[in-house]
């Protein structure tokens, strides 16, 4: 199965969750079973020969491929998480939305510098999200980070928020 296989496969939900929108729901890709697998497929091939040891997700949607690809990748899976949902010590870091800020949470020990860094989350829209989440990784001072996304809106140029330095993949582009 092709990446444009599985892009055919995303479903358009128009005005949602607010007008104006075009939300791409990739629920429908999760669920076919050869849609899944290819996914896993393409994203885990991206990253084989980079020696990854971490694969970081986003919560919520980051959680679906993330632990998929680390398992594929012989790597371990680390969760950055909405406030005050981890339990030990943690790094916040905290990000303009459309509507005000959010932040997210990193575990103080999940990281380390040996590590080289697969960060995956399942969409790039503004990259407010992403860059918080790439910020806290960098505070540990990994070998490498790398950037990974199922798709990216690429009229929001989110990719531009970035240094200029950082490799980031998205397989399916609007
Ligand atoms: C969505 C998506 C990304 C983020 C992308 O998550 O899963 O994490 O928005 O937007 P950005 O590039 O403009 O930051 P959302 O905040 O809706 O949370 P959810 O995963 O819990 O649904
Ligand atoms: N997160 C931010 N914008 C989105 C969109 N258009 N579709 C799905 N998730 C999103």
């Amino acid at each position: 199965m092709s990446i444009e296989n599985i892009k055919e496969k995303i479903r358009d939900v128009k005005d949602f969750p607010q007008k104006g929108i075009i939300f791409r729901d990739l629920t429908t890709v999760f669920k076919d079973k050869d849609c899944l697998h290819a996914l896993s497929e393409e994203l885990t091939k991206l990253y084989k020969e980079k020696g990854i040891t971490k694969v970081v997700g986003i919560e919520s949607r980051g959680f679906i491929m993330g632990p998929i690809i680390a398992n594929n990748l012989g790597a371990g899976f680390v969760t950055l998480r909405k406030p005050g949902k981890l339990p030990a010590e943690t790094w916040s870091e905290s990000y303009e939305k459309e509507y005000g800020t959010d932040t997210i949470e990193i575990h103080k020990d999940a990281l380390n510098s040996e590590d080289i860094i697969v960060l995956h989350d399942d969409l790039l829209a503004t990259g407010g999200t992403m860059l918080a989440a790439y910020k806290l990784v960098k505070r540990f001072n990994p070998k490498k980070v790398y950037v990974n996304f199922i798709v990216e809106l690429e009229f929001l140029k989110g990719r531009d928020v970035f240094p200029p330095e950082v490799e980031i993949e998205a397989l399916i582009k609007y």
